[in-house]
């Protein structure tokens, strides 16, 4: 019985080596080693090559190195009815959490404008934002969403949310389903994405749904590219109906070198960095649902496949 890491990102090595420092009576194989494909159990994946799951006859979980499942539902060779996994991990939660409020208060007192004029050596002070003034809205109130939520109440920010189903737990006013997705855009000055990359929320920051939040509205996206109609980004900022975007995810990564959005100084672009797995804090849960697949135990973090996050 064993575990076999793909990924293409050259971490595979690093990982397994934590995994076995955690462990060092599992059995755990690199992709790229030769390793007896019938014994593996566990496949740990993060963006692995399409393909790279076919030919594991015993293989009984799919584990999602991140908390995103997306690339794996794309995969055409994932086994049927195979059961999947992702990282939840406190450790995660506030590094996205922290890394949304550096970027909304560099809006709110308008950081991103200074940095630009001083490139060109402009003095121009600009009105700020107060916390108690900005109402941000959080898309997605799952295992981030939750945490962003109560660090920026804590701060006092005034919030509003949209999940699914409603949230009652939450310091936050609920906005849930489809239908109450316009109302909660118009309660938004700052809207922050964090859903997962489904079937229903592909695309969901479009032009469209964008247009309902109030004029000079700031959007930031740490979820997944596609959850951006990419085209629709630019023209809202230049009719000002939006004052600018912070995206650390995007449909083609890395961002191709001729991407429009490199340009635009109303943009701030950083490198699918807002929240990465850490690897002694995430081991552990690793660790912990192989034993438990082993052992026939139920497991922890699955995903549903009928709802894909
Ligand atoms: P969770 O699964 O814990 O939470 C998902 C939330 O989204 C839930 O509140 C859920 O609602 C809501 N949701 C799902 N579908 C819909 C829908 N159709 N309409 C309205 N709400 C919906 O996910 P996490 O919080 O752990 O992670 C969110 C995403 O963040 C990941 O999938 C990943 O793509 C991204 N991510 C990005 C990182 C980065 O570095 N940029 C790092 C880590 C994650 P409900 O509560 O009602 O079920
Ligand atoms: C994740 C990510 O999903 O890093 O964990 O994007």
């Amino acid at each position: 019985m064993a575990i076999v890491i793909i990924r293409q990102d050259g971490k595979m090595e690093e990982w397994k080596q934590a995994l076995l420092e955690a462990d060092p009576s599992i059995n755990i194989y690199t992709y790229d080693e030769p390793h007896p494909k019938e014994d593996i159990l566990m496949a740990l994946v993060w963006k692995h090559p399409e393909g790279s799951l076919a030919g594991y006859p015993r293989m009984q979980c799919v584990a999602s190195f991140g908390a995103g499942v997306d690339f794996i539902w794309k995969d055409p060779d994932l086994p049927d009815g195979i059961p999947v996994t992702r990282v939840v991990d406190p450790v995660l939660a506030s590094d996205m959490s922290e890394y949304v409020l550096t970027y909304l208060l560099g809006y709110m007192k308008n950081s991103f404008q200074y940095q630009n004029d001083q490139r060109k050596r402009i003095w121009k002070p600009v009105p700020y934002k107060r916390i108690k003034d900005v109402q941000v809205g959080i898309m997605g109130l799952g295992a981030l969403g939750s945490d962003l939520a109560h660090l920026l109440s804590s701060l006092g920010f005034p919030l509003v949310g949209w999940s699914r189903r409603p949230k009652e737990d939450l310091p936050l006013r609920s906005f849930s389903g489809e239908q109450e997705l316009h109302a909660f855009m118009a309660a938004c000055q700052v809207v922050v994405c964090l859903l997962p990359l489904t079937t229903q929320t592909e695309g969901i920051l479009n032009r469209h749904n964008l247009r309902h939040l109030p004029k000079g509205a700031y959007l930031i996206n740490a979820a997944r590219g596609g959850h951006l109609v990419e085209e629709d980004l630019i023209p809202l900022i230049e009719e000002r109906h939006l004052s600018g975007a912070c995206l650390d995810v995007f449909r083609e990564e890395p961002l191709p070198e001729d991407h429009p959005f490199w340009c635009c100084d109303k943009i701030q672009i950083s490198p699918h960095i807002a929240s990465v797995s850490d690897i002694n804090s995430v081991t552990p849960q690793i660790i912990d649902n192989y034993l438990r697949l082993v052992e026939n135990q139920p497991l922890m973090n699955l995903v549903s496949r009928e709802q894909e996050y």
